[in-house]
């Protein structure tokens, strides 16, 4: 009996010792480990810190620079002004002419979030269909290159093209057709300068009144007849179907608003859309904007503000 538990405590003395060996011996490969380490990182504490980082980030999958940069934020800004009660329920930003990109894309430094959202703001329309404030823009607005200029996109005061010399070649062009069917067509108002139109406006509004005046002419600023694109359409020796909606039921009117878009004008407020326009219908207005789009617009039987999505 007593043998035994001498044997026992032998055997228990034995298994201590060789654990403390073990034990010995790892601490002494972690130390060993750990001076060569430092060594190798030039005996400096935060450089072995950061290298070993490294090495177990490296273990984690890498996310490319690429996959970070999102693409550039659309060339696209908000529009202006928001679209108000009165008018047409499609509303697109406003583009500025595309600019071809020169430059690779740059991805975004540590961020890639998208812009923030300007805050929109929704305005009031007068009775005139205007925006109630509205300040004239240091710049005219171009959408998809297009000149625009109706109640919503007005013109600086200092915007004074003159006539287009190509509206003028297309108008002609025109005219020199529709004398081989017998009409003698003329422009009787083409370009307006700004304090022209001023000066018409006004005489409207002393006649008519201002709300009635706001249905037929524009506001200073307001006129496509400043952007020197926007041609009214007559016949030579039918004044009184100058300017007047009769023009629409000679024969002449009706051959123009068939075939001008052959030639690059719309006719630019039509009947049925003046909600859309904000004008009463003028049979006699036409605008350029090229042949493809006049076709297009024509064929599909819409506005400039539908076709531009404004
Ligand atoms: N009559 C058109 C709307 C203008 O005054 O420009
Ligand atoms: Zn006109």
């Amino acid at each position: 009996m007593k043998k035994k538990t001498k044997y026992n405590y032998q055997k228990k003395k034995k298994g201590q010792s060789k654990t403390l060996t073990i034990s010995l011996l790892i601490s002494a490969i972690i130390m060993t480990g750990l001076v060569i380490w430092l060594g190798m990182n030039d005996w400096s504490v935060e450089k072995s810190t950061k290298s070993f980082q490294k090495v177990i980030n490296q273990s984690a999958p890498v996310v490319e620079d690429s996959e970070l940069a999102k693409e550039e934020p659309d060339l696209a800004e908000p529009p202006e002004v928001e679209i108000g009660e009165n008018e047409p329920e499609k509303q697109s930003p406003v583009k500025e002419p595309v600019k071809p990109a020169t430059t690779p894309v740059k991805p975004a430094e540590n961020d890639a979030k998208e812009p923030e959202e300007p805050v929109k703001t929704n305005p009031k329309i007068d009775n005139g269909g205007y925006i109630e404030g509205q300040k004239l823009p240091s710049e005219p607005t171009y959408v998809q290159e297009i000149l625009i200029a109706n109640k919503k996109y007005p013109l600086p005061s200092t915007f004074a093209p003159g006539e287009d010399k190509t509206a003028r070649a297309a108008f002609d062009q025109m005219a020199a057709e529709a004398t081989l069917s017998g009409f003698k067509l003329t422009a009787f108002s083409t370009y307006r300068a700004f304090d022209y139109q001023t000066t018409l406006y006004e005489r409207y509004v002393a006649r008519d009144g201002k709300e009635a005046a706001d249905t037929y002419s524009a506001r200073p600023g307001y006129s496509e007849h400043q952007t020197g694109l926007a041609f009214d359409i007559g016949e030579v020796n039918f004044e009184k179907h100058w300017a007047s909606s009769s023009f629409g039921e000679t024969e002449a009117g009706k051959w123009v608003a068939a075939n001008a878009h052959r030639f690059g004008f719309i006719m630019r407020y039509p009947e049925g859309k003046e909600t859309v326009t904000g004008y009463m219908h003028e049979s006699w207005h036409f605008r350029y904007v090229g042949i493809e789009i006049a076709t297009d617009i024509f064929q599909r039987n819409i506005t400039l503000e539908e076709y531009l999505g404004i």
